[in-house]
């Protein structure tokens, strides 16, 4: 009879027991550690994490500051899944009728108006589900609000902390307005480019919601990411940064004011416009001083040369598009210079209150160097006119605080949830977002600009809409 190649042993002996739950438990650890990693690789967040660039846009893919999976994994677990649990919810705060303290209520400015031709191409179809089917192809994140709670469903990245600092514009707008924003689910691209061709989608229009709009496209514009800072260029939120600016512009009089057309800014970036900008570039010619704006040497320098009140000395100031359309507008008219804006395509929600020779001088892009010329000629023939007219740009942005901000993006919600059919549902790949869980994620310059751009409840209602103009 051959021995048994080995022994088996229907029982473990009882020395191994130790052993034997070690290394169940290792496996289970691994098995655990394994799912864990799983589930992270597959949870998206507001940074970026698992994201990639919008295709339409591309750009580098992000990288991020925790070195070690283990780093990267807690990060998201702690941020995403832990966070929001824990904060302090308050439905009866976060549902509560607004306070009946201040009921007077202002009327909202002009360029509110554009609100309804913005929904306009949806008010005989409304908004259905199958809309947002479409319009997410096009779609960097959706946003839902059910019951004053915010969700967000993450398709791609978005280029630096423009979807975390957008994501949390919306957080402020619940928090300022508790318990009247309605319900709501919408889609965002947070890229330059317009891309709702109307044209190209007239049987169907897309409600897709960006910075952005041209008159060819559907895209609605709504505030930008920089209204609550923009830390990678050290651009504060709009309530520091205006003041600042306009503080700045007042430390010379109009006549201490350089009296030629200035801009600054980078003319590398495929824009026609601003490659033409250059030959400009001649005080005795033209009029006009082009300038170079190098990021790099500014972020060594810690943005002081950049600083954008002691960019006020100039009586002209130039726009002109990049890409596309440029968050510098705001900045260019908070100066209360003249504004020389080059034939502009893109809109963004406010720049509907522009009135050309009113609030600022249209340039002509076809005969670009001449058209400056025309602009600081007559300014400096007319030095107090020239000067009115920077007061008015300059006026309109001072409307523009952010108290009219957020009533932009509520009445923008609000009429754009009118035209829901249906009820909004969060997906279940959504993933509730509260301040907490973005402040979690924001690294500390983020932080800074975060926390100083929070909102607190309202005292006073919205400003009121004015009705849609009567067309025909
Ligand atoms: C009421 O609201 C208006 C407009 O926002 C504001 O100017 C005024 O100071 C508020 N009054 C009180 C008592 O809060
Ligand atoms: C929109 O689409 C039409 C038709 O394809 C095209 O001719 C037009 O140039 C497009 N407009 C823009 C702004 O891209
Ligand atoms: C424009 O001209 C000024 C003065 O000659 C010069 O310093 C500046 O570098 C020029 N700008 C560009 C973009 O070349």
């Amino acid at each position: 009879m051959a021995p048994p190649l080995y022994k088996t042993s229907p029982r473990t002996p009882s020395y191994l027991y130790p052993l034997v739950i070690a290394l169940s438990l290792f496996t289970l650890t691994a098995l655990l550690l394994y799912k864990v990693d799983n589930f992270v690789s597959q949870t998206k967040t507001v940074v970026g994490h698992n994201l990639e660039p919008t295709p339409w846009h591309q750009f580098p893919a992000k990288t991020f500051e925790e070195e070690t999976r283990h780093g990267r994994a807690y990060k998201i677990i702690h941020c995403s899944y832990l966070t929001c649990r824990h904060r302090n919810d308050n439905p009866k705060e976060r549902l509560r009728a607004p306070s009946g303290s201040n009921q007077t209520t202002t009327m909202c400015p002009e360029f509110f108006g554009a609100i309804h031709r913005d929904l306009q191409p949806w008010v005989a179809t409304k908004i259905s589900n199958a809309h947002l089917v479409e319009a997410q192809k096009y779609a960097a994140f959706r946003v839902i609000i059910v019951g004053g709670k915010l969700y967000v469903d993450l398709y791609y990245a978005c280029v630096q902390s423009r979807a975390m600092f957008t994501i949390w514009s919306f957080l402020q707008l619940l928090r300022r307005y508790p318990g009247i924003v309605p319900d709501v689910d919408m889609m965002f691209d947070c890229m330059d480019k317009p891309t709702i061709n109307r044209t190209e989608h007239q049987s169907m229009p897309l409600p897709l919601f960006r910075y952005c709009t041209t008159v060819e496209h559907f895209d609605i514009p709504f505030p930008d990411w920089s209204f609550w800072g923009w830390s990678e260029i050290n651009v504060r939120p709009w309530h520091v940064e205006f003041p600042d600016i306009k503080l700045g512009s007042t430390a010379l009089t109009w006549e201490q004011k350089i009296p030629i057309a200035y801009w600054k800014g980078n003319p590398d970036v495929a824009s026609p416009v601003r490659t033409e900008l250059l030959n400009c570039n001649d005080t005795m010619v033209w009029g006009a001083q082009i300038m170079r704006q190098d990021w790099k040497k500014a972020a060594k320098t810690g943005f002081k040369e950049s600083k954008l009140s002691s960019q006020c000395k100039h009586q002209y100031k130039i726009y002109a598009e990049g890409y596309a359309w440029s968050v510098s507008l705001k900045y260019i008219l908070a100066c209360g210079s003249v504004a020389l804006i080059i034939s502009p395509q893109y809109q963004d929600f406010f720049s509907r209150g522009l009135i050309p020779q009113n609030n600022f001088w249209l340039v002509d892009a076809l005969d670009l160097c001449p058209s400056i010329k025309r602009a600081v000629d007559w300014g400096n023939d007319h030095p107090a006119e020239a000067e009115a007219m920077g007061r008015r740009g300059q006026e309109l942005m001072e409307t523009l605080n952010m108290d009219r901000v957020y009533d932009y993006m509520f009445h923008l919600i609000s009429e754009y949830a009118k035209l829901q059919d249906f009820k909004p549902n969060p997906p279940s790949t959504a993933m509730e977002v509260c301040a907490e869980s973005v402040l979690c994620y924001a690294d500390e310059k983020q932080t800074a600009f975060l926390k100083q751009s929070a909102a607190s409840p309202s005292q006073a209602p919205p400003c009121t809409l004015p009705p849609p103009a009567k067309t025909g």
